[in-house]
């Protein structure tokens, strides 16, 4: 098939993340710098039949997961609806969602309902006045997060994660605060290695490599067992003896996982990225209003697809690179 998701190092992208908004209701430093970003103008972004109509043109070549991003996606007024739609789609077996927590509880009955299986939440800190300093906005959010964390579990998700992003100086004594977290939930905790991304002020320095990280772990818990990995995760997992839940580690930085990776992203202003790294973008909404049928889009699609490279740059290569900020991508 000529219009196909297979890239020329046969990697199958059968992993559509679609970012809903540029918006956040946080402001975390290693994400974004302090005044925001310039935002594209509503007229700009995809609507939701927009969204649905390439997320099925997606589907129809061969995506089966589609992960929900932002922005912030639960700022999105008709999420549950979105949610409703792709989840219906023929075809596609998980549907899941990035949010920082802050109002997700109200919504999580909801979009349970609506068909979300999978369901991440990224929290970085278990104190208050630190969760100020590292997200720009109040502290009482984190009382929230945690709560829709625990509600979540509650709920028949098929898998919950919590996203610890790392950072030297900022983070790093609570990694064990963290792990005791997966003790007696059935809760995934994951640390990740802090990534460069336009306006996030990144330097090695200030990023804890994986093994340091998994070492100070395995000092206090004992020695991890693997738990086995599917082709085209990002994350390597561990049950530490006696937890109910698992610990795992995303190794962009110092192991990365090119060799397996599944995804593309479609961004909220319609433009499609093959990498989350670099400037690589098709524009997918310009040509969908021009009246493209779908048998164009998909070619264009399938064009970009082909041109995606064997692997990033390397750390200090990516940290130089052009890319947006994380927050217009979502990761
Ligand atoms: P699932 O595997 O579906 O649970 O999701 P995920 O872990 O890919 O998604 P999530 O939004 O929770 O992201 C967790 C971390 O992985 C974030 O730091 C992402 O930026 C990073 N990440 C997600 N996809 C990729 C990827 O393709 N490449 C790299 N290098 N990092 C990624
Ligand atoms: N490096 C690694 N992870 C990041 N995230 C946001 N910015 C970065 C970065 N620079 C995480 C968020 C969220 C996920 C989508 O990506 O914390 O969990
Ligand atoms: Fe895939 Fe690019 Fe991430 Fe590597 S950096 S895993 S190629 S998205």
């Amino acid at each position: 098939n000529e219009e196909s998701l297979t890239d020329l190092f046969s990697r199958r992208h059968t992993y559509l993340r679609i970012s809903l908004t540029e918006r956040c209701n946080l402001r975390c430093r290693y994400c974004m710098p302090a005044e925001g970003v310039p935002l594209t103008p509503s007229s700009g972004l995809m609507t939701a039949s927009e969204t649905s109509r390439l997320a099925s043109l997606f589907v129809s070549m061969g995506v089966n997961k589609i992960r929900l991003t932002g922005g912030e996606p639960t700022l999105r007024r008709d999420l549950v609806e979105i949610v409703g739609g792709l989840s219906a789609l023929e075809g596609v077996d998980q549907v899941g969602m990035t949010s920082n927590g802050i109002v997700l509880g109200r919504h999580l009955r909801d979009l349970r309902g609506a068909g979300l299986t999978h369901l991440n939440v990224s929290l970085d800190t278990l104190r208050e006045e630190r969760f100020e300093r590292m997200t720009r906005r109040s502290g009482k959010g984190l009382r929230k997060v945690l709560a829709a964390v625990d509600d979540a579990l509650g709920l028949g998700f098929q898998k919950v994660k919590l996203n610890v992003v790392v950072m030297k100086g900022e983070n790093e004594d609570e990694v064990l605060d963290f792990v005791e977290l997966a003790r007696d939930r059935p809760l995934n905790v994951r640390f990740i290695e802090w990534m460069p991304f336009d306006g996030n002020v990144w330097s090695r320095e200030k990023m804890e490599p994986y093994a340091e990280t998994r070492a100070r772990i395995e000092e206090a818990v004992g020695p991890m067992a693997p738990t086995t990995r599917g082709r085209g995760e990002v994350a390597k997992d561990f049950r530490p003896e006696g937890f109910a839940g698992e610990v795992s580690f995303v190794t962009s930085m110092t192991e990365h996982f090119c060799d397996s990776c599944n995804r593309i992203r479609l961004m909220a202003d319609g433009n499609f990225k093959v990498c989350l790294f670099g400037n690589d973008e098709m524009d997918l909404l310009g040509p969908l209003r021009r009246g493209y049928s779908d048998g164009e889009i998909a070619h264009l699609i399938a064009g970009a697809v082909r041109g995606k490279k064997a692997r990033h740059a390397g750390m200090f290569e990516l940290s130089r690179a052009p890319n947006r900020h994380m927050v217009r991508i979502g990761g």
